[in-house]
């Protein structure tokens, strides 16, 4: 079946991921932490169809606000295409590519006013659901960082390209300071990839293999910067 996200035609099976199917089709979506449900760049804004699609989970519950809840406000790393329907979707990236595009000045105060409502009344609920994650074993650090680690470089890629597409006369200019910032991150990419040494424990939480009482609350952890 055929999906619409930010008008593009993706074609779908019941069961995939709408964050596989947006990054298939190479649409404007963020995936900074690896599909782990923390960083919210996968954020989209179901437009037709949310009966096609899975239920709200407590991780999405606990990152997005109620009222955006109700505006259709999902994360795609936690959203399953349920039963064929017509079904469309706007990333929070390419919504807000538009609202610059257009110059729509009222609709970015909106937008702003609207991430940061959200921000402030969710992120104590979004820490505390990490740190359960982790707890329950449900959420690996290590690994997650990893993840984030190598969302950096696409995640500057999609800047990048979103920010030529809008502004295209300033291609050679940002060419010359995206190639030096496109560096930056991918160095700091590299060196959180580069994270070795095991296990990366919080205060007071044990891992399920953890049979040590006198266990350390932190154990070295060895981070190597490549050289590029
Ligand atoms: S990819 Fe980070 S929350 Fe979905």
């Amino acid at each position: 079946m055929i999906i619409h996200i930010n008008d593009r035609p993706c074609e779908v099976q019941v069961g995939d991921l709408l964050l596989k199917v947006a990054q298939n089709n190479k649409s404007h979506i963020g995936y900074i932490c690896g599909g782990n449900g923390i960083c919210q760049s996968c954020f989209v804004y179901v437009k037709e169809g949310a009966d096609c699609l899975s239920e709200p989970g407590t991780d999405e519950k606990t990152f997005i606000s109620d009222k955006l809840l109700q505006e259709g406000g999902r994360l795609a790393c936690r959203t399953t295409i349920r039963k064929e329907g017509s079904i469309k979707v706007l990333t929070r990236a390419e919504n807000l590519r538009r609202i610059v595009l257009g110059l729509n000045v009222p609709g970015f105060i909106t937008y702003a006013q609207t991430i940061g409502y959200n921000v402030v009344n969710q992120l104590p609920g979004g820490v505390s659901n990490i740190f359960n994650r982790v707890r329950e074993g449900r959420l690996n650090p290590v690994d997650t960082l990893k993840k984030i680690g190598s969302g950096l470089g696409p995640a500057s890629l999609l800047a990048v390209s979103s920010f030529m597409e809008t502004f295209p006369f300033l291609q050679f200019p940002a060419s010359i300071l995206c190639g030096g910032a496109r560096g930056l991150v991918s160095t700091a990419g590299n060196a959180i990839s580069s994270l070795t040494g095991g296990r990366l424990q919080l205060p007071g939480i044990c891992g399920p293999c953890c049979e040590s009482e006198k266990a350390p609350a932190f154990e070295p952890v060895t981070i190597t910067v490549k050289q590029v």
